[in-house]
């Protein structure tokens, strides 16, 4: 069964003295779940986070990491530096794509060295506006795949990295995919793992969509079965939003688990 995970990425917000608070304000509002809950605060609101959520069922992660181990790279944070703060990282996110000259080669390397730190990632692809209306979006997820995911090793246990399907188009903008949309992604991002030869994955790893989801649109993804739940930014900033993201997906949770039981 796969799990059903909202994650929640602050991007540029919040600060040391703020952060923790609401890390508890969301924990507060999005009890009693069986979802995967999971918040990628600032590095630097990252042990706040951490002591925040202690005991309370969620999980820290990284917005991004360095494709090095270690060295001389002034500014830069490895994984193994986020292993002790962190469980989760965020790697090939489209804003550091475009401002960071992030190519599939690096965020291959960035995916590689995650796994090394033993932290999971949530791998981000998606197409550009201009990619969809040329017909070619399910081209460059399946390029964007093939290009980080060279040289990954299939897992029969756990899922050390989650795919997030977030059409470029869709983050910040208010507009989101379709659901039948975001599926169709999902199965694309499905039968490439299978072609790269990861069928564990294929199979077992989750796809969470991403792109201005809130607590209004969040129903029309969860109610896709390929889809296994949601990556937020900016409505994960906002303690009532979660809470409905979270509470939609709760129910997707336990009908899974119910249909489980049942099998
Ligand atoms: P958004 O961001 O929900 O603000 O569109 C999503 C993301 O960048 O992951």
């Amino acid at each position: 069964m796969r799990p059903v995970i909202v994650a929640g990425n602050w991007k540029m917000n919040t600060t040391p003295s703020s952060a923790g608070d609401l890390a508890r304000a969301i924990a507060d509002a999005t009890d009693g779940t069986d979802v995967q809950r999971v918040l990628f605060p600032p590095y630097v609101c990252l042990a706040q986070v951490r002591d925040a959520l202690r005991g309370r069922g969620l999980e820290v992660g990284a917005q991004n990491l360095h494709e090095e181990a270690g060295g001389a790279y002034t500014g830069e944070i490895s994984g193994q530096m986020l292993r002790e703060l962190a469980t989760w990282v965020i790697v090939g996110h489209s804003e550091r794509r475009r401002d960071q000259a992030e190519t599939d080669e690096i965020v291959g390397r960035k995916l590689r060295r995650a796994c090394e730190a033993g932290l999971t990632s949530i791998l981000c692809v998606g197409e550009l506006l201009e990619a969809r209306q040329a017909g070619k979006a399910e081209q460059v997820v399946e390029a964007q795949l093939r290009g980080a995911l060279s040289g990954v090793a299939d897992r029969a246990e756990g899922h050390d990295f989650a795919i997030a399907y977030e059409p470029v188009w869709a983050i910040g903008t208010g507009e989101t995919a379709t659901g039948a949309d975001a599926a169709r992604m999902a199965g694309v991002i499905r039968a490439t793992l299978a072609r790269l030869g990861l069928d564990r994955r294929a199979d077992g790893g989750p796809v969470l969509y991403g792109g201005s989801v809130t607590s209004a649109s969040i129903g029309e993804f969860l109610a896709e079965p390929a889809l296994d739940g949601a990556l937020v930014g900016g409505a994960s900033l906002k303690v009532d939003e979660m809470a409905g993201i979270v509470a939609a997906a709760g129910l997707v949770a336990a009908a899974r688990r119910g249909a489980e039981g049942l099998s």
